[in-house]
Formats: structure tokens, C-alpha cells, sequence
């Protein structure tokens, strides 16, 4: 890979805060180019977040991350690799490359009216460059799948978990053998859409090392307003598939994972956080630390007994290994029910479960996630220990103003 030269970094960088000043109009208008001129990739896309605008400012966020760190590449690396894995578990292809990248120069030019042509020529160079990173980095995660692509799935069993998340447990429809995947992985399932065309979502494998197929626990995404649809995949999975039905599914991905032996060797307390649906992964890091010695705290914040899955098998995986221990706490208990604590998680209370040596991974809903990562910041918890999955593009989570678009 050649490096850029020092002129189109400077071209870049120059034309930053202008862009930026103009990022949703730019990734608006790159979209809508995009779909209209290609609309061979629409289907690659969740069409929720293009209402909500959030990936549209995804895009734009690491372009302008990529550029303002554009001389120090190594800065990007957990967004590469997070990106990078989005990507894989979504089957993009070197071939879309130049796709967006049209769009997106073309945008550049509209949006300047017209761009000066050593602008768009630093910009086409720049995206090149990152580009041919993420070609690399998906190339060797597919190198590693079981499979590429899309591989039938039956459903043979299904569980209700609470009042709103239900297991879905799928095996190959070749018979043949489960795939291996590493805890906190994530599958991706692709269904058809009305219009003739497929959309696809990630969902996190909630077992590990389990004598079953894959079990993934989906909760059903109900519209928050009336005038709103209910959440697609989501509904259909839980209102119309039945024993028998196929799916398709793309192999395990994603870097939010859980490495048991390393736990084992360094013996460091690890605190398993999380909120609702949030639990997925972290219920499959918990499966991954049985009958080691590390000690293991499971955490998990629900509304209520009601709207709280896995109570069970939880405390049945605390009762049987030493090395666990789970702590249940709700928001708005109901009469009658008895949480070991009521509240969210405030500093004090996650202060109990934090020494300077933990590991903590999390996931939940985004004001959660968010209120844990400030608090972990706020104490001063040591970066490199703390991990999170986020069920929604990543960047919305930070403080950088750039994201609440
Ligand atoms: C890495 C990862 C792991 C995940 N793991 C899990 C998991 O283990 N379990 C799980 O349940 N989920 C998980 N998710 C979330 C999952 O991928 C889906 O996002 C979720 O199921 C919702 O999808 P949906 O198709 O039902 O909703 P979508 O159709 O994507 O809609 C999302 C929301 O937007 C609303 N909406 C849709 N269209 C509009 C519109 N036009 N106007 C206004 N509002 C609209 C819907 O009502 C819904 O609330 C994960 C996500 C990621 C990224
Ligand atoms: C359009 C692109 C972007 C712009 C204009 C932008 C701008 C900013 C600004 C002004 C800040 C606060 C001050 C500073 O640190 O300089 C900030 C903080 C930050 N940004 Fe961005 N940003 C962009 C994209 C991104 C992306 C893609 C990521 C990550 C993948 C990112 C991660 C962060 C982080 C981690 C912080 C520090 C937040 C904290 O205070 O803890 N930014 N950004
Ligand atoms: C250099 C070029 C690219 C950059 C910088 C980039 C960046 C990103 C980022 C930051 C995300 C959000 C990740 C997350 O937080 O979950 C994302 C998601 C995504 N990207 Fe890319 N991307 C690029 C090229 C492409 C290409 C070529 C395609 C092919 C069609 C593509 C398709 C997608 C899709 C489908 C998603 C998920 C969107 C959704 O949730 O609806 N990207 N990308």
C-alpha cells in the first residue's frame, strides 16, 4: 500500500471543518445518489437507520475520524476493526468500493459547487487508502469463516424468556456441523422483505459451548409511536417463523468477545454488565466461564420480573460454579417481585464491583451504555479493560458532538 503524500494530507485536512460543518448534508445526499444510481446496495442497508439518520452519520464520522487522524492511522484501529466486522458479518465486497466511493466524491463535488479538482483528487486518494485497510482487514475475516455468505438455517426450537425476548435455536439445513464461534460473536440473519428484496440484522449467540445449535434471544421491537411500524426482522421472527421454517444466516463475527484462557492466566476479577436485551452476549461470556477459577460477576438490569429474561439459567449457573456470581437489579420492580437490589446503575452501585484490575464488558440499551462509559471514565477505569457492544451503529455513543447527528 503506498502512503499518502504530505499535499493530500494537508488538501484533506483543509477541507475538514467544512465538510464536517456539513456532514449530514453531505451523507444525506450521498445516500439518496447512492440508491438512486446503485440500487444494487439498498438491500446491504437497514432502512430503520436511514429514517433515524443514524448511520448516515456513521459514514460521515469515520471519514472525518479518518481524516483528522489521517497522518497517525494507528489511532483508527478499533473503529477499523469494528468497522471492518460490520461489514464482513454484512457481506460487503471489495467490488462495492468503488461504488461508495463515486458516491461519495460525487457528493464532495455537489456540495462545493464544484469541488476544485486537487480537492476531489486528496479526497479519491484518501478514500483509496482507507478503502484498501478495510479490503485487507475483511479479506482475512472471511479467510476464516466456516462459510461465505448465506447458509440455510432451521428453526427446531423455541423459547419464550420474558414478556418481550424469546430463543430462537437454528441448526445447518445440510446437517451439517454447528459452526464454532468465539463468545460475544455475533450471526447475522437475512429474511425477505414485501417488495421482493432481503434485509438483514445481527443478532449475538447467547450460548457457548452448548450441546445445541445456535441460540439467539430476539426481543420484539414494538414501534414507539402508532404512526410508526413495529420493528421488522425483529416481528417476524417472533410472529411468523415456526418450527420447520429456514432462515438464512451469515457465520459468527465481531470483536466484542470474551478470551476464557487469558481470563484463566491472569486470574483479574471480570464484571459481565448488562441491560435488557443487552444480555445476549455477555449471557454467552458467562456459558464461556464455567468451572474456571477466575471470579465472574453477572450483572443485569431489568424493568421488572416480567420484562426480565434468562432469570433461571443465570441463577443456576451461579449456583453450580463457584467462580460466579449474579446479581439481579430492577428499575421499577412490580409488587411482589424481589430484585437483590432496585435502581439504575449509578456510580455507587457499580463501585462495589470495580477494583483497578477488573475487566468489564457491557452492553444494554444506548442511555445505559452511555451513563456506564462516563462513570468508567469519571473513576478512571484503565481503557484497555473496558469493552462494550453496542446494538446500533457505535458512534452514537460517544460524547464527540459530531455523533448526535
Ligand atoms: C452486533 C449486534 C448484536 C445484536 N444482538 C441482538 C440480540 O442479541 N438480540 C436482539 O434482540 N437484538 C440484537 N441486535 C439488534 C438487532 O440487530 C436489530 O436491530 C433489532 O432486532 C431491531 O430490528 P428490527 O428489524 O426488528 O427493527 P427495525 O425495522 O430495524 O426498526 C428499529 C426500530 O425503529 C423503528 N422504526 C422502523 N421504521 C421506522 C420508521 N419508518 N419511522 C420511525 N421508526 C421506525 C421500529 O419501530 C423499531 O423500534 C443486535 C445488533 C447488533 C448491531
Ligand atoms: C465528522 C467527523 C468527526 C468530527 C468533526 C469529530 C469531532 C470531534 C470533536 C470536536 C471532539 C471533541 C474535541 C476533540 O477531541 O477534538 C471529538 C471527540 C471525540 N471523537 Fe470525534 N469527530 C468525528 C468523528 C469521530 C469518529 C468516527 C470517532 C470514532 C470512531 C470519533 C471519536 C471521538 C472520541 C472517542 C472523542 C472523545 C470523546 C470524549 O471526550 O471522551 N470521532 N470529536
Ligand atoms: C472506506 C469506506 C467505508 C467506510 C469508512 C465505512 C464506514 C462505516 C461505519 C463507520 C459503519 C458503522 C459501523 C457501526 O458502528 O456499526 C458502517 C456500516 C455499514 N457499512 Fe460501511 N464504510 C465504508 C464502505 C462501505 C461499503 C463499500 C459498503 C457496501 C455496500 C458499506 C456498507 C455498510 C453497511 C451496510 C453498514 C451497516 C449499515 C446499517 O446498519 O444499516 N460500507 N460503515
Amino acid at each position: 500500500m503506498t502512503a499518502l503524500s504530505k499535499e493530500t494530507i494537508e488538501t484533506v485536512k483543509a477541507t475538514i471543518p467544512f465538510l464536517a460543518e456539513n456532514a449530514t448534508k453531505l451523507t444525506a445526499h450521498f445516500y439518496q445518489r447512492m440508491f438512486r444510481e446503485n440500487p444494487e446496495v439498498r438491500a446491504y442497508f437497514n432502512a430503520a437507520h436511514q429514517v433515524s439518520g443514524s448511520q448516515q452519520g456513521a459514514l460521515a464520522a469515520s471519514v472525518c475520524a479518518f481524516a483528522r487522524n489521517i497522518e497517525t492511522p494507528e489511532n483508527l484501529a478499533t473503529a477499523v476493526s469494528l468497522i471492518a466486522n460490520k461489514h464482513a458479518s454484512l457481506g460487503v465486497q471489495p467490488e462495492h468500493y468503488p461504488i461508495v466511493g463515486k458516491h461519495l466524491l460525487a457528493s464532495i463535488d455537489e456540495l462545493l459547487n464544484p469541488a476544485p479538482p486537487e480537492i476531489l483528487q486528496a479526497w479519491g486518494e484518501a478514500y483509496g487508502f482507507l478503502a484498501e485497510v478495510l479490503i485487507q482487514q475483511e479479506k482475512g475475516i472471511y479467510a476464516e469463516q466456516s462459510w461465505n455468505g448465506f447458509r440455510k438455517f432451521t428453526l427446531f426450537r423455541k423459547e419464550e424468556e420474558s414478556a418481550v425476548v424469546s430463543s430462537f435455536y437454528l441448526k445447518p439445513s445440510d446437517g451439517g456441523t454447528v459452526p464454532a464461534y468465539l463468545p460475544g460473536q455475533y450471526i447475522t440473519v437475512r429474511i425477505p422483505t414485501a417488495d421482493g428484496s432481503t434485509t438483514m440484522r445481527n443478532y449475538s449467540l447467547s450460548c457457548h459451548g452448548c450441546q445445541h445449535g445456535l441460540r439467539i434471544s430476539v426481543k420484539q421491537e414494538k414501534a414507539a409511536h402508532a404512526d410508526q411500524p413495529d420493528g421488522y426482522v425483529s416481528n417476524y421472527l417472533h410472529e411468523h417463523l415456526a418450527l420447520g421454517d429456514e432462515v438464512e444466516v451469515a457465520p459468527p463475527c465481531g470483536d466484542f468477545v470474551f478470551d476464557a484462557d487469558a481470563a484463566e492466566k491472569s486470574g483479574a476479577p471480570v464484571l459481565l454488565l448488562s441491560g435488557g436485551i443487552g444480555i445476549t452476549p455477555l449471557l454467552s461470556m458467562l456459558h464461556a466461564s464455567k468451572g474456571k477459577s477466575f471470579p465472574v460477576s453477572f450483572v443485569h438490569g431489568a424493568i421488572d420480573s416480567k420484562h426480565h429474561a434468562f432469570a433461571g439459567e443465570v441463577s443456576k449457573l451461579a449456583q453450580e460454579h463457584e467462580n460466579i456470581s449474579a446479581h439481579f437489579r430492577y428499575s421499577a420492580p412490580l409488587d411482589g417481585d424481589s430484585p437483590d437490589s432496585q435502581g439504575l446503575f449509578d456510580r455507587e452501585f457499580l463501585g462495589q464491583y470495580l477494583s483497578p484490575e477488573t475487566e468489564v464488558y457491557f452492553c444494554g440499551p444506548k442511555p445505559m451504555m452511555a451513563h456506564v462509559l462516563s462513570v468508567l471514565d469519571s473513576i478512571g477505569h484503565p481503557a484497555d479493560k473496558v469493552h462494550y457492544e453496542f446494538f446500533g451503529p457505535a458512534e452514537e455513543l460517544s460524547k464527540c458532538p459530531m455523533h448526535a447527528i
